[in-house]
C-alpha cells in the first residue's frame, strides 16, 4: 500500500477554495489523458470553489476533457433543492465549456437500487481499471460534521468493503436516501482532495489528524487512498483543535 497525506491549511474558505481551484488547474493542465475523470462531493462546502472556479479558470482548465461525476447524490429530482447536480449545474456547469456528454449526474429521480446499479455500470464502462476496479484521477470530497464522508454514515463502515461500486444509504437523521460511491471506489482514486471548512468541524478533523481511537468509527478517517495521494485542505477554524 503506497499512499501520502498532505494537509493543506488556509486562513479562510475561500483561500481553501483558491488553492484546491490551482490544485485542479496544475493537474488537469498537466494531464496527457483525453479524458480526466473527476467526481464532485455535495454540500455547500464547494459552491466558493464552483466561483473561483467560473471567476479564475473558466478559460484556461481543459473543461473539453473533464468528465464531470459525483461522488453522491440525493434521491431527489436534479431540480430539487437538495439536488447535488442541480447546485454544481447552476454554479458551475452552465458557466463552462464543458461538453453535455461529459456531465455523468446521478440521476436522483430514479428508483434508488436500480440507478446505484446505472450509475456503477457507466463508472465500470467509462473509467480505467487499476486492480479491477475503476480509477477516478481526482475526487473531491467534503466531510460532514458527524464524520461522514460522501454519503456514508458512521455505523454504515461496511460500506468501504462492499463489493458494488455504488450503494444506497440512508442519512441517519432525516432518513434521505442517498446513493454514494463506496470505499472501493473512493479508495482507488489517484487524488483526493478532502476540503473541510468551519469551526463546526474541528472536532472531527483533531480525532482524526490526532489519530484518536474514536476517529476509527468516522467514515472519513477510512479514506487513504491506496496507490494515490490524499490532500486535506482545511480553513484555521477546522484545524484549531489539531494538537
Ligand atoms: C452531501 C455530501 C456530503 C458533504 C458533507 C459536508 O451530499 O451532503 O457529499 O458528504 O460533503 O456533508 O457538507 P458541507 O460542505 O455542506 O458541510
Amino acid at each position: 500500500m503506497t499512499h501520502s497525506t498532505e494537509v493543506r491549511i488556509s486562513p479562510k474558505p475561500k483561500k481553501v477554495c483558491k488553492a484546491v481551484a490551482k490544485e485542479m488547474l496544475k493537474l488537469t493542465r498537466d494531464s496527457l489523458q483525453p479524458r480526466i475523470n473527476i467526481a464532485l462531493s455535495g454540500g455547500k462546502t464547494p459552491e466558493k470553489l464552483f466561483s473561483v472556479l467560473v471567476e479564475k479558470y473558466r478559460d484556461t482548465i481543459p473543461w473539453d476533457r473533464i468528465h464531470l461525476w459525483w461522488g453522491d447524490e440525493r434521491c431527489v429530482p436534479p431540480d430539487d433543492e437538495d439536488s447535488n447536480y442541480k447546485n454544481a449545474n447552476e454554479l458551475l456547469i452552465s458557466h463552462v465549456p464543458i461538453p453535455p456528454e461529459n456531465i455523468h449526474r446521478i440521476r436522483g429521480e430514479e428508483p434508488p437500487e436500480k440507478e446505484a446499479t446505472r450509475y456503477a455500470g457507466e463508472i465500470e464502462k467509462r473509467l480505467n481499471q487499476r486492480g479491477h476496479q475503476p480509477v477516478f484521477d481526482l475526487i473531491i470530497l467534503g466531510m460532514g460534521e458527524d464524520g461522514h464522508t460522501a454519503s456514508i454514515f458512521p455505523g454504515q463502515l461496511p460500506l468501504f468493503e462492499e463489493k458494488r461500486l455504488c450503494a444506497v444509504s440512508v442519512h441517519p437523521s432525516t432518513g434521505q436516501k442517498r446513493i454514494t460511491m463506496t470505499g472501493r471506489v473512493l479508495n482507488n482514486a489517484s487524488r483526493i482532495f478532502f476540503m473541510v471548512t468551519g469551526e463546526n468541524k474541528a472536532l472531527r478533523i483533531s480525532e482524526i489528524m490526532n489519530g484518536e481511537e474514536v476517529a476509527k468509527g468516522l467514515p472519513a478517517f477510512h479514506i487513504h487512498p491506496e496507490n494515490g495521494m490524499l490532500t486535506w485542505y482545511i480553513d484555521e477554524a477546522a484545524a484549531a483543535k489539531i494538537s
